[in-house]
């Protein structure tokens, strides 16, 4: 953490939780959060059905609302997808962009992640731009590569970053497997990001965007990954399903 970024910590609870259990977690979760570290900024990004009922619990708290995906149109004939407005209608702030999961499943590419990212900027609402390479590509010392490869889908924005950009390293091999990224490693990856953000829209807007990491951060680690001061924050996906856990990530990117 740098004491210029406000730290953020983002539950991404992926295929997890129906509207009932969200508002079971949101009802504990809550309980705790006057006990969490104010300077912390947090969002949970339910799946889409949960959304409008986290909202409601979520409004009058400082807790932001994030939504998991986006489509690139506006709206129209596509069966099955989640326009901006409708993210915008039930009161989401923060956006997930290029999932490593959305890449390997929907097979989305950075030109897709341009598209909704400009509907996001233009709505006003906060993309979160996720990158990381595969265990083959770092294994093949290609990680700097495929990290500058996928920063490609910020080229479209000229030379200034959209609206509440935030960065997220996730190393595709430490999601969900219990092996996370060691510090080093998470802030060797984190400073490349943030040089390529300066050379791109300049040393300012580089020092003022927060570069989340995520990959099986749990209670027991973040701390020493948050201690890195160019890694503000996580996304963090089955240590935010617990309430307890998700409140215990907060408290370590407060320290
Ligand atoms: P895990 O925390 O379960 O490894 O997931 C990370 C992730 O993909 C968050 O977007």
């Amino acid at each position: 953490m740098h004491p210029s970024r406000t730290p953020l910590v983002i539950a991404n609870w992926k295929m997890n939780k129906t509207p009932s259990e969200a508002a079971l977690f949101c009802d504990d979760f809550l309980s705790r959060l006057p006990a969490l570290p104010e300077r912390v900024e947090l969002a949970i990004a339910p799946a889409f059905p949960a959304l409008e009922r986290v909202g409601r619990h979520l409004l009058p708290t400082r807790v932001k609302l994030a939504a998991q995906d986006v489509h690139v149109e506006p709206k129209g004939a596509h069966t099955g997808e989640v326009s901006v407005a409708m993210l915008a209608d039930v009161g989401v702030a923060m956006v997930l962009v290029g999932h490593s999961e959305r890449r390997r499943d929907r097979k989305e590419i950075e030109a897709d992640f341009t598209r909704k990212m400009k509907r996001l900027a233009d709505a006003g609402l906060s993309p979160v731009y996720c990158v990381g390479e595969t265990l083959e590509e770092r294994d093949g010392g290609r990680t700097e590569e495929v990290l500058a490869a996928q920063m490609t889908a910020l080229d479209a924005f000229g030379d200034a970053l959209p609206p509440g950009f935030v960065l997220a390293y996730e190393p595709v091999w430490a999601i969900g497997t219990g092996r996370a990224a060691t510090p080093e490693m998470a802030a060797d990856a984190h400073a490349f990001l943030r040089a390529r953000l300066s050379e791109r829209f300049g040393a300012a807007a580089a020092a003022a965007t927060r570069i989340l990491y995520g990959g099986s951060v749990t209670p027991a680690n973040a701390a020493d990954l948050f201690a890195k001061p160019d890694i503000d924050g996580g996304l963090v996906g089955g240590a935010s399903l617990v309430p307890a856990d998700f409140a215990a990530l907060a408290v370590a990117a407060g320290a």
